[in-house]
C-alpha cells in the first residue's frame, strides 16, 4: 500500500521502465461488487492494477455527505486482496490537497448541466483529483463506470482537451439481484426506501422497452412514463430526468439513434443516479 505520491511514482517508474502496462481505477473506498467489477476488468486489460481509495473533499458541497460518507479501510484493502491484490493507493487529505493548493480543473460543455447544476462546482472537484490521480499513478488506462455516467463524460472531455496520454475505459453498471445500481451510498437507505428506489431501474427498463420495442421516439413521452412511475412510490423528489446526446450530453427532444437517459432523485438524505444508454435502428414517432 503507498500513501504519498512520491512513494507511488517512484514504484511506477520501475515497473513502467519493465514495459508494464499500468491500470488506475479510481475510487472514494466504501467498494462494492461495482468497483471490484472495474478492478477486475483493470487486472485482465492490464500488468499492473492501481486502485486509488481517497474521499475526495473538494467534489463535496458543504451541505453534502463528505463527513458521513462510509469509511471502510480494512474491508476494502481484505475484499482488494480477495480479487487479486492489485496496488492500493490511499494518500490522505494534505498529501493530495497541501495548505498551498490552489489548482482547479474547470471542464465546461459536458460538466454543466445535470450534476453540474444540482452539484455546483462538485466536477471541478472531481475533475482536479482525477487528474492528479493519472498524474500520480502514470497509468496507461484508466476504469470507470457507467454508473456515473456524466463524470465519464467530463474525464473523458478533460483527457481529450488536455492531451492527457492515458486511455479511459467504460465499465457497465453492476447491480443488486433487484435491479439497484450498486453505490457506496445505498447503505444509507431505511429498508422501506430501499425497496421504493428499485423504482429507478425498472422505470429506466421501460423506457427503454418503449424506445426499442414500442418505437416511441418522444422524449416528452418517455420522460412523462418515467416521473409517473417514480412518483408513484412516493417520498421521492425528482432532481431531473432527462434523455441527452451520450457524446455531448445535449438534451434531446427526439431520439434518433442513440441516446442516454439519466436520473437523479433525492429519497430521505439519500440522493440515488441511475442511467441507461439505449440504441436504435430505423426510423420511428
Ligand atoms: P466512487 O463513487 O467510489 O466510484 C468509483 C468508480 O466506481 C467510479 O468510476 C464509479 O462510476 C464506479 N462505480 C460506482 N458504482 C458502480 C456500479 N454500480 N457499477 C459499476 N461501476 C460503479 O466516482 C467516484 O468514486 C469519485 O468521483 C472519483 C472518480 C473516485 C473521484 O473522486
Amino acid at each position: 500500500m503507498f500513501t504519498t505520491i512520491a512513494a507511488l511514482r517512484s514504484f511506477v517508474q520501475d515497473q513502467r521502465r519493465l514495459g508494464k502496462r499500468i491500470g488506475l481505477v479510481p475510487t472514494m473506498g466504501a467498494l462494492h461488487e461495482g468497483h471490484v467489477s472495474l478492478v477486475k476488468m483493470s487486472l485482465e486489460q492490464c500488468d499492473l492494477t492501481i486502485v486509488s481509495i481517497f474521499v475526495n473533499p473538494t467534489q463535496f458541497a458543504p451541505n453534502e455527505d463528505f463527513t458521513r460518507y462510509p469509511r471502510t479501510l480494512e474491508n476494502d484493502v481484505r475484499l482488494l486482496e480477495t480479487v487479486g491484490s492489485p496496488v492500493v493507493f490511499v494518500p490522505n487529505a494534505t498529501e493530495m490537497y497541501p495548505a498551498d493548493f490552489e489548482a482547479t480543473v474547470h471542464i465546461g460543455g459536458v460538466s454543466e448541466p445535470f450534476e453540474g447544476t444540482i452539484r455546483p462546482g462538485h466536477f471541478d472537484g472531481v475533475a482536479t483529483v482525477v487528474l492528479k490521480l493519472f498524474l500520480a499513478s502514470q497509468a496507461d488506462v484508466a476504469f470507470f463506470g457507467q454508473k456515473d455516467y456524466q463524470q465519464l463524460c467530463v474525464i473523458k472531455k478533460m483527457v481529450a482537451d488536455l492531451n492527457v496520454p492515458i486511455d479511459i475505459v467504460m465499465g457497465a453498471t453492476v447491480r443488486e439481484w433487484d435491479g439497484l445500481a450498486m453505490s457506496s451510498r445505498n447503505r444509507y437507505l431505511s429498508e422501506s426506501d430501499r425497496q421504493r428506489a428499485v423504482i429507478l431501474s425498472q422505470s429506466l427498463a421501460e423506457a427503454e422497452k418503449m424506445i426499442v420495442t414500442e418505437n416511441i421516439r418522444s422524449v416528452d413521452t418517455i420522460r412523462q412514463v418515467i416521473q409517473s412511475k417514480i412518483l408513484s412510490v412516493g417520498e421521492m423528489t425528482i432532481d431531473y430526468i432527462t434523455v441527452a446526446d451520450p457524446l455531448t450530453l445535449k438534451e434531446l427532444t427526439l431520439i434518433e439513434t442513440r441516446a442516454v437517459i439519466l436520473l437523479a432523485v433525492r429519497l430521505g438524505q439519500t440522493r440515488l443516479i441511475d442511467n441507461v444508454l439505449v440504441k436504435v435502428c430505423g426510423s420511428g414517432r
